[in-house]
């Protein structure tokens, strides 16, 4: 074949070179632009041309070495674009972006009430849901008759499904038989934080549930007296609400302390002088409180000569509405992404 037309054939097949791979890549390169290369080759066939061909004939020549040099090259960027893409995949990641997920209100809650009552001392200990009647009201001082029984506010749990019969199963109505729990398994000193989900037959509305969280403290020692709890529900509080909070004791009833009390803060919202939350008394309700009643010590085979104790009942929805102002009762248990996202920077 003629120089020229050679040539001409040549530039024709440049753009549709194509290399699957680096080694094809190089293996072009080698065929055409490598000393024993084919262009090479016609730049020597070049010297034998006569003068009055070698203008037009050294142009076509050098049109072809630059085409095909850039194609080779062009080729060579993709490689290497195609290595610095998957250079920067991470093969272990997963194809939909996952949201990272948020800490539930009453968990945060419930371990900052943890966390401030392990500083003095005190250990969790846990319960079962599903108890008898024993160990949440038997043992706790409830009269048989106690209306705290009455179908209206416990759940009991049939024996058998379909057929109502009188049970002693149910699902504890408070956190306090985990006491009873303790006592019966442990020897003084004890000093327990029990935190767990409690059961009433209520209507759901924006203020009540059938199921809502508590913690129960616990200490029963020789010479536990009523300043050690007082002192203990005053750290607690300056801790949870402030260093300006006040507490309150009021005189109140529970079948299972002797005395017993309610205690109220300084409302945390209007800092005591009166708003619509305090009900314009300066004071909110957070717990129930008093001394073990003797009666309960022995139940659970505790000499009630030789040691005393303390305990107290808290909500953990309470504490977490004068927290965090949460209105309604059934946001905690409807997991709304728009309602938990709020408290993703706890
Ligand atoms: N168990 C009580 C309730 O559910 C709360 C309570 C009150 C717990 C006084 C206590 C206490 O330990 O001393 O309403």
């Amino acid at each position: 074949m003629a120089l020229k037309e050679h040539i001409q054939e040549l530039l024709k097949q440049v753009p549709g070179l194509q290399a699957a791979n680096a080694e094809e890549l190089e293996a072009l390169r080698i065929k055409y632009l490598s000393k024993k290369g084919e262009i090479t080759a016609l730049f020597n066939e070049f010297r034998d041309v006569p003068n009055d061909q070698k203008r037009e004939l050294g142009q076509l020549l050098n049109q072809l070495r630059q085409e095909t040099e850039g194609r080779i090259n062009c080729l060579r960027e993709q490689f290497e674009e195609k290595k610095a893409e998957t250079d920067r995949l991470d093969l272990t990641r997963t194809p939909d972006p996952i949201e990272l997920g948020t800490r539930h209100p009453l968990s945060l809650v419930r371990e900052e009430i943890e966390d401030i009552f392990s500083r003095i001392g005190f250990t969790i200990a846990q319960g079962p849901e599903v108890e008898d009647d024993k160990h949440v009201y038997g043992m706790l001082n409830f009269a048989p008759e106690h209306p705290a029984r009455d179908m209206q506010d416990t759940f009991f749990i049939e024996k058998e499904i379909g057929v109502q019969k009188p049970t002693d199963v149910l699902l504890r109505s408070h956190t306090s038989s985990v006491q009873t729990r303790v006592m019966t398994s442990q020897k003084p000193p004890i000093r327990v934080l029990c935190p767990g989900r409690v059961y009433r037959n209520e209507a759901i509305s924006a203020r009540a549930h059938c199921f809502f969280h508590q913690v129960e403290g616990l200490y029963i020692d020789k010479n536990v007296s009523f300043a050690d709890l007082r002192e203990a529900l005053l750290y607690f509080s300056k801790e949870m609400f402030g260093a300006d909070t006040k507490i309150r004791l009021r005189p109140s009833y529970f079948p299972f302390t002797e005395p017993s009390a309610e205690m109220d803060i300084s409302c945390n919202i209007c800092g005591g002088t009166g708003c619509s939350f305090c009900k314009g008394t300066g004071w909110v309700e957070i717990l129930g409180c008093g001394m073990v009643d003797p009666n309960v010590l022995e139940a659970c085979g505790i000499d009630s000569k030789e040691y005393s104790g303390y305990a107290f009942g808290m909500g953990v929805e309470r504490i977490t509405n004068l927290k965090y102002r949460v209105k309604d009762l059934r946001l905690f248990s409807e997991n709304d992404v728009r309602f938990l996202k709020q408290f993703e920077s706890c």
